[in-house]
């Protein structure tokens, strides 16, 4: 009995430790939030758990510039949400000191079902990959220790870290853990196109849009596959290599000479806003990405082998059927994803 009651007078000492509140008996819940996966989405390739403390800090730090080494580039200096998280206007995104660096910045979304992450699969987890922007010298240029031991004198933090994970470290682990929970979320799923192929009452596509939709799925859904409108591979598209930067891409990462020129074949979710276009931002609209498919793909030893039928290089296509494809396209434009004030904090 007496030691019954010493465990519940333990207990009720311990309990202002972690729930900083001043009823003792006060826990804070920390829901868990199970992750909605699209009825037309295959399944996340990512294992995240993700709670509700744990995705708002994540959103937190997305927009805190002192995840940089001078407190001025956060991730979403580089990740707007408004042009599906890419870098409006910037062939090349420049980071701190206003370096610039040598590819483009891609979409942040549906983050949760990819199995490789950058242009090169330089990572496979989503957990892990922000130590790479982070640590980056003309990116953030700072170390996890050094943001953990800024944000560990700021009382707000030290509280969110507190409700957000059990150990209530603000530390670097828990940082990468927070980030990646709020990608996790990133989903986006509400076009006018998604909304038609789940067959939501009162939605629908244009004549055009529907010719745009079967001449896509026959010329480009191979590699842009699934209503991820990605097949997560690395695939020689035939750019001419870009003679300025000469970036091998995927072979970076594998070593394999056979690796050379491919990328990771992009998601196009959202792809009229994310302007301009490729690795390297060469292309500033859908149509030039289109000609180049037409007429501009270029023969090399690692050249996907789609785009080369019977000695004929790319994708023929005849100008009604690009702007076909580049309605469909636009029919991919998820506004509430683009809006969606639960992606956005006001710093
Ligand atoms: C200075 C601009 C800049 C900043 C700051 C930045 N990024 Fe990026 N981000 C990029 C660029 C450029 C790439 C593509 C790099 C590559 O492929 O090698 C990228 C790639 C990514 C990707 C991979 C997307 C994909 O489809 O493979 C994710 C996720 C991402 N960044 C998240 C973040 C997070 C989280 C932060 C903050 C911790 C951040 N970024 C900070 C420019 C930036
Ligand atoms: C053989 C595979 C393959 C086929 C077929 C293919 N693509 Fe691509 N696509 C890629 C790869 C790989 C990239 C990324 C290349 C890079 O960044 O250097 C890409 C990039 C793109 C981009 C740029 C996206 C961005 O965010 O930068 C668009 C737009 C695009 N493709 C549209 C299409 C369309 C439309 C078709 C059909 C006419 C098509 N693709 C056919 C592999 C393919």
């Amino acid at each position: 009995m007496l030691r019954l009651f010493y465990t519940a007078m333990a207990m009720v000492l311990l309990l202002p430790l972690t729930s900083c509140s001043e009823d003792a008996l006060y826990v804070p819940v920390n829901e868990v939030v199970e992750l909605n996966v699209p009825a037309n989405f295959p399944q996340p390739a990512q294992d995240v758990s993700v709670t509700k403390k744990g995705f708002e800090l994540g959103r937190k730090l997305f927009y805190d510039g002192r995840l940089s080494a001078d407190g001025t580039v956060s991730c979403s200096f580089c990740h707007e949400q408004g042009y599906a998280f890419t870098h409006h206007g910037h062939q090349f995104s420049h980071g701190i000191n206003d370096h610039e660096g040598t590819r483009n910045a891609p979409a942040v979304q549906n983050m949760a079902f990819q199995t490789e992450y950058f242009y090169d699969g330089a990572s496979n987890s989503l957990e892990m990959l922000s130590i790479v922007p982070i640590h980056n010298p003309i990116e953030m240029a700072e170390t996890l220790d050094g943001i953990a031991n800024k944000l560990r004198t700021d009382r707000e933090y030290v509280k969110l870290f507190g409700e957000a994970f059990d150990d209530a470290q603000v530390s670097s682990g828990n940082i990468l853990k927070a980030l990646s929970q709020f990608m996790a979320m990133m989903v986006s799923a509400n076009s006018k196109y998604d909304k038609y192929v789940r067959n939501e009452p009162g939605s629908s596509l244009a004549q055009q849009e529907l010719s745009g939709m079967q001449l896509f799925r026959s010329k480009c859904a191979t590699c842009h596959a699934t209503d991820l409108f990605t097949d997560n591979s690395f695939r020689n598209n035939g750019l001419p290599p870009n003679p300025f930067l000469n970036d091998k891409g995927r072979e970076i990462v594998t070593g394999f000479a056979s690796d050379a020129y491919k990328f990771k074949v992009p998601s196009l979710r959202n792809v009229e806003k994310t302007a301009p276009y490729m690795h390297d931002g060469r292309f500033g609209s859908l149509e030039s990405v289109l000609n180049f498919y037409a007429s501009g793909v270029q023969q090399s030893a690692t050249l996907d082998p789609q785009l080369t039928h019977g000695g004929v290089l790319g994708i023929p296509m005849t100008i009604d059927e690009k702007t076909a494809i580049i309605a469909f396209l636009k029919t991919l434009t998820d506004e509430e994803f683009l809006t969606n004030p639960l992606f956005y904090y006001r710093t």
